[in-house]
């Protein structure tokens, strides 16, 4: 059996960078197919940017990059400039990429590639919001067919909201797409805040990262150390969670991870608790199981994998 084949679509987003750098770290075991990029931290034209740029430090200018939708399927576009810069990835010097940016939309790869894939062989891992792989769905269903499981960064129960008392950042920008892809009837694994925060960014943390010393890693840790101001400051706690690189480490390293089949709703209709994921993690209704929700995380585990795999990319 070869290397995982995996989609991820994200909107860097520091995070989001370090699960680029993760899976582009990881080529025996994740055979990333494309990156497909969406509007959610901040707008397409440097979501598409930046993932580029991230190719460009991981020396994978070969990576097939695509730009998705603007806009999420019915609400307005939200973004998150107050956390991540107006360049959506402050802390590295912002550069023109050499990695090209393909001329087909996100969303056309994504269906052209699971047409094309052998049945049950391509794993989507989605890290903002879910509005390309939505729109793949809802434009041809039978595309679910090649689609081995989905694991995504998104939603919160015991954590309450990051961007609105009851929804987590991903979910909120894009409930309707999010609603559509847990409900799809594939395997999903949902990473959301209940895990991404117990992996804090320490500055110790940082430290050994930084000490890796290759282009990778400092871009890493100079990125972490812009993106902790924010979330340090709101929550008192010493490092920002890191949460998108949570989906790329439970496909390297699952054992990292405690998890529970729940069924998962998202609220899409309360203009006070939009994007609420509703998760019955103690089965009080008959709702199938549509999740399997991550609830913990061996978070020094989850750091020594990341240095570990930044390592890899030399000097
Ligand atoms: C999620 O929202 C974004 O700010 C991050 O990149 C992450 O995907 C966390 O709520
Ligand atoms: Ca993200």
């Amino acid at each position: 059996m070869g290397p995982r084949k995996i989609i991820i679509d994200c909107d860097p987003g520091q995070d989001d960078a370090v699960a680029l750098f993760l899976a582009l770290a990881a080529p025996d075991e994740l055979d990333v197919l494309g990156i497909t990029t969406v509007a959610g931290n901040v707008p397409l034209e440097l979501t598409q940017r930046n993932a580029r740029m991230m190719c460009d430090i991981a020396g994978r200018t070969d990576v097939p990059v695509y730009a998705g939708c603007k806009e999420p399927l019915v609400l307005n576009a939200i973004t998150a400039e107050y956390i991540h810069g107006a360049t959506g990835i402050d802390g590295v010097d912002v550069f023109e990429p050499e990695t090209p940016l393909q001329d087909e939309h996100a969303v056309d790869f994504i269906i052209e590639t699971l047409r094309a894939a052998e049945e049950g062989t391509v794993t989507l891992v989605p890290t903002g919001p879910m509005t390309n792989i939505a729109a793949a769905i809802n434009r041809d269903p039978s595309v679910l067919d090649a689609v081995d499981r989905i694991v995504s960064m998104g939603g919160a129960m015991r954590e309450g909201g990051n961007r609105s008392p009851s929804a987590e950042f991903n979910v909120l920008v894009d409930p309707h797409a999010a609603e559509i892809v847990y409900q799809c009837g594939k395997p999903v694994t949902a990473m959301g805040l209940d895990v991404t925060h117990q992996v804090l960014s320490t500055r110790e943390r940082v430290g050994r990262i930084r000490e890796v010393g290759n282009a990778v890693a400092t871009a890493t840790a100079d990125m972490l150390s812009f993106f902790h101001r924010y979330d340090t400051k709101k929550y008192g706690s010493e490092g920002a969670p890191l949460h998108d690189p949570c989906t790329v480490a439970w496909l390297l390293c699952p054992g990292l991870f405690a998890s529970k089949a729940c069924n998962l709703s998202v609220e899409t209709q309360s203009e006070l608790t939009m994007g609420h994921t509703a998760v019955d993690f103690w089965h009080v209704t008959d709702r199938p199981h549509n999740v399997e929700w991550a609830y913990e995380v061996d978070a020094d585990g989850f750091y020594e994998l990341l240095v570990e795999k930044l390592a890899v990319f030399g000097d």
